[in-house]
């Protein structure tokens, strides 16, 4: 076992992942942690897998940078998926990055995510009347993924009739950040950037003419700007909505499939969660721990950085694996274990640092309300199929997740 482990650690490459590795890659990160924690990549880039060392990463701006300009260009050239990245809120650092976050920040207060609560609980309400009525669902398309792009469109105020290729522009948007792309999903996801700035155009020109209520229109907040006069460009307004809604869509998406899948695989745990709905925000943390939706995050050292006995020089690629932090045994006690009522859990799901994920008081709300109105609608849910992984190591979710929901009768837990 020891010899597999460090077989293992030896021989990975995060640009040569095996259909073994998507369905389980937890074996190869524990391996990474044992034996070779600050590892270096044949592609001359390292990854980190140690709680300490990500917060060590994600606390120095300075040492680690966000800043993509230089990594992205040989990856995408002067295309429109290089300025949408490289001017997203994320992929940025101080002091450009302090000044947009505020203004995204201060639209995504507390005020006006509680607001969205009864919308949200209306939503999930409607969706679950969808899935009685049918029986045998898709608990992604159906449900999961279902909601945040609901949620996103409510935001921005996105008219209904104009929601529909959201979610696909999103998926390739994304799919294009995976270390390795094709030239297909290249052109997909440039092609994606381009038809949602044409939508967009047209969307914050008739927000401008006609202003929403600043209170829920996340749009016209940041259009408005601060009181202090502090304003986006139009290039960072347009690209920072891109990057809200692929932010909050596809890592709420799986944190909903993912922990809707895994109850079923637990189910002494799923049968805890329904006796003790309460129980709900413990175990949202559990299962963002457990199976966390964004499994990596990169950074670039600017000057020289030991880590673990081992200097890193400046300007060298570095990513840290959130997936395999989450397992790291000396923060977390039995990490391999699903445990709902997991406290104190301080995982790094969201990241930590300056960078700290912006919606993650929306994403709780979404994974709360969702996850405990279907398990107490639909207690004898089960699996009718294996479920379709999405293939991506940096999102870890499902595609497609057969499910029968057995509304009042028991079925047969199928453990996926
Ligand atoms: C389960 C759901 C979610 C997960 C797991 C997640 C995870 C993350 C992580 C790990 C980061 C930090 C990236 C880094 O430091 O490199 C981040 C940043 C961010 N997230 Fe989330 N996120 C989720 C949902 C959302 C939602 C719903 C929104 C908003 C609608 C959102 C908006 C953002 C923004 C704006 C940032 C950039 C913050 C910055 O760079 O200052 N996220 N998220």
């Amino acid at each position: 076992m020891n010899a597999n482990a460090r077989e293992l650690a030896a021989g990975f490459d995060l640009e040569k992942l095996t259909g073994e590795f998507y369905a389980d890659p937890y074996p190869t990160y524990r391996a990474l942690r044992e034996h070779e924690p600050v590892k270096r990549l044949p592609n001359g880039s390292w990854f980190l897998t140690r709680y300490d060392d990500l917060v060590s990463a994600y606390k120095s701006t300075k040492v680690f940078s966000s800043d993509k300009r230089r990594e992205f260009l040989p990856k995408y050239g002067d295309s429109l998926l290089y300025e949408h990245h490289t001017t997203s809120l994320v992929f940025n650092d101080p002091p450009a990055h302090t000044r947009v976050r505020r203004l995204i920040m201060g639209a995504l207060s507390p005020r006006a995510i509680a607001g969205m609560e009864p919308d949200l609980i209306a939503l999930v309400d409607r969706l679950l009347d969808a899935l009685a009525a049918r029986d045998k669902v898709d608990l992604i398309a159906d449900f999961a993924a279902a909601i945040p792009i609901e949620v996103i469109g409510n935001l921005l105020d996105v008219p209904m009739e104009e929601r529909e290729p959201l979610r696909d522009w999103s998926l390739a948007i994304l799919g294009a950040l995976e270390p390795v792309i094709s030239a297909e999903v290249f052109a997909r996801g440039n092609k994606a950037v381009k038809d949602f700035l044409s939508y967009l155009e047209i969307l914050v020109e008739g927000r401008r003419a006609k202003p929403g209520n600043p209170e829920r229109d996340v749009l016209t907040r940041l259009i408005q700007g601060e009181d202090n006069g502090e304003r986006l460009t139009e290039k960072e307004l347009l690209h920072n909505c891109i990057f809200l809604l692929n932010a909050g869509h596809e890592t709420t998406t799986n944190l909903i499939g993912n922990g809707l899948v895994a109850l079923t695989a637990h189910p002494a745990q799923k049968k805890r969660l329904i006796e003790n709905p309460e129980m709900i925000k413990t175990a949202v943390e559990e299962i963002l721990r457990f199976e966390s939706s964004n499994q990596l995050g990169n950074r670039m050292t600017t000057e020289p950085v030991e880590l673990g006995g081992i200097t890193l020089a400046a300007g060298t690629p570095v990513t840290l694996c959130i997936g395999a932090a989450n397992r790291d045994p000396k923060q977390f006690s039995d990490p391999e274990t699903l445990d709902i009522g997991r406290t104190p859990n301080r995982h790094l799901a969201f990241g930590t640092g300056a960078h700290q994920c912006a919606g993650m008081a929306l994403a709780r709300l979404e994974g709360a309300i969702a996850i405990s109105r279907f398990l107490a609608r639909f207690p004898h849910y089960a699996l009718n199929g294996p479920p379709v992984r999405g293939g991506r190591v940096r999102f870890r979710g499902f595609l497609r997740v057969p499910c029968v929901v057995g509304e009042g009768r028991p079925t047969i837990e199928t453990p996926c």
